[in-house]
């Protein structure tokens, strides 16, 4: 596709989640990019995102079905944002249309592990498409400024890597799919496949196995759907050993409002330690040698915050000259959109759009087997919990082997 091409999205799924990706994307609008279709059947969803789209002055065509969308031939790239369940078939049906479609779908790639590797295999049959999975905390700023940190290998080599989530209940979604382990795979799957990518990229390893403890101790216990009673955990601790040694900690609690940050990283290694803060939007790093007086802590900044500040640091004539060479509404940081997360999903729409427009000379940033390891470890800890013992990675993926 080339540079200067106009790139045609339809959204699968316009429920908070889809809508986030409609309004992220039209803030990419300057890089060519435009909404054309949605597909959802449920009409409050539907006009909501209608409602949006004309306040951006984007005609949208409406499906209420996933195949239609995709038999109108109207978009070249799709954003599957319909709940957990739902993905593994509107994955297979995007990746068996004759017509190419490129694909982000959201976190988790499917909700078990026999469907993520049907879809990996059918993907392997299409060179013709993208498909980038959206684990997207990698884009947070702190985080990813931890991840550079890591990277650049200022800790040394990583041995232990900590991740707690303390944050406020699940929150309601159509027609409740989110209550429900069969819908979501799980609250480990579900949520958590974020923190265990993360893991991964910082241990810079495969985990070898995993030992959980967890359950459903406050939250959703007076809810009642259809007569059931939502199965989903709401706390849990889960260990895991990686297959270079190092060892990842996740800490979760669902009813931790009165907390501070949602998320705190530390990562670990054989020479320093790092930090990350989210929303504080802090990162901290220093080294064994320098100790406590040597630690520097980062803000790590969104870029138009970033402009703003140096604009008021310069004397106004020169920060008006400065302000109309810098500030061309073309580049990506002048409407660049916290959202939701902080940021991220529209850090990932502009990698994805990048993989896109270079296609075969660059692959998506987060990829399937990304997106598939992510569910086997949610998978494999969710299973840990109910066992009450060690479960190793291979006993949940050689269980699926196709
Ligand atoms: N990246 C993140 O951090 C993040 C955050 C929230 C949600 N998500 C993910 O986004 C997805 C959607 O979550 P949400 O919070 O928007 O849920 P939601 O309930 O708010 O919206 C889901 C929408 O999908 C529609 N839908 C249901 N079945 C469909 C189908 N077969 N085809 C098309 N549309 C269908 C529903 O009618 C609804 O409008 C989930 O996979 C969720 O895990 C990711």
């Amino acid at each position: 596709m080339a540079v200067n091409e106009t790139v045609k999205y339809g959204i699968i799924g316009v429920g908070m989640m889809g809508r986030e990706h409609l309004i992220n994307l039209h803030h990419l609008r300057t890089q060519g990019v435009v909404v054309v279709c949605i597909a959802d059947p449920y009409l409050p969803s539907q006009q909501l995102a209608l409602g949006l789209a004309q306040s951006f002055d984007w005609p949208l065509k409406v499906f209420s079905g996933h195949q239609e969308l995709l038999d109108s031939g109207l978009c070249d790239v799709v954003v599957v944002s319909s709940p957990n369940m739902t993905h593994y078939q509107i994955l297979m049906d995007i990746l068996n249309h004759p017509k190419p479609h490129h694909v982000l779908v959201e976190k988790p790639l499917c909700t078990t592990i026999a469907d993520c590797r049907k879809v990996v295999n059918a993907a392997r049959k299409r060179p013709d498409m993208l498909v980038q999975v959206g684990l997207e905390y990698r884009y947070m700023p702190p985080v990813a400024k931890l991840i550079e940190i890591v990277k650049g290998g200022t800790l040394g080599r990583v041995k232990m890597v900590a991740i707690r989530e303390h944050r406020f209940p699940f929150l309601v979604k159509v027609n409740n799919w989110n209550r429900f382990n069969s819908n979501t795979g799980g609250t480990l799957v579900e949520k958590c496949c974020h923190f265990f990518d993360l893991m991964r990229l910082f241990a810079g390893a495969n985990p070898v196995r995993m030992m959980a403890s967890g359950a459903m101790d406050v939250n959703h216990k007076d809810e009642i759907y259809d007569g059931k009673v939502p199965d989903v955990i709401d706390n849990a601790y889960v260990v895991v050993e990686f297959d270079n040694g190092a060892r990842g900690m996740l800490d979760l609690c669902m009813f931790a409002e009165g907390s501070k940050n949602e998320q705190e990283i530390s990562v670990v290694g054989h020479t320093g330690k790092g930090e990350a803060f989210v929303p504080e939007s802090i990162v901290r790093f220093g080294s064994r040698m320098e100790g406590r007086d040597g630690v520097q802590t980062l803000k790590a900044e969104n870029q138009l915050i970033k402009l703003v500040t140096l604009f008021f640091s310069v004397p106004a004539p020169t920060s008006c000259l400065w302000l109309a060479f810098r500030f061309d509404p073309k580049l990506p940081y002048f409407s660049r959109y916290e959202g939701l997360h902080h940021g991220s999903s529209y850090l990932e729409h502009l990698n994805f759009l990048s993989a896109i427009r270079v296609k075969g000379a660059k692959t998506p940033a987060v990829d399937l087997n990304d997106g598939l390891i992510s569910v086997a470890m949610g998978v494999a800890a969710q299973l840990s919990i109910e066992k009450g013992r060690f479960v190793y990675i291979e006993e949940v993926l050689g269980e699926h082997n196709c």
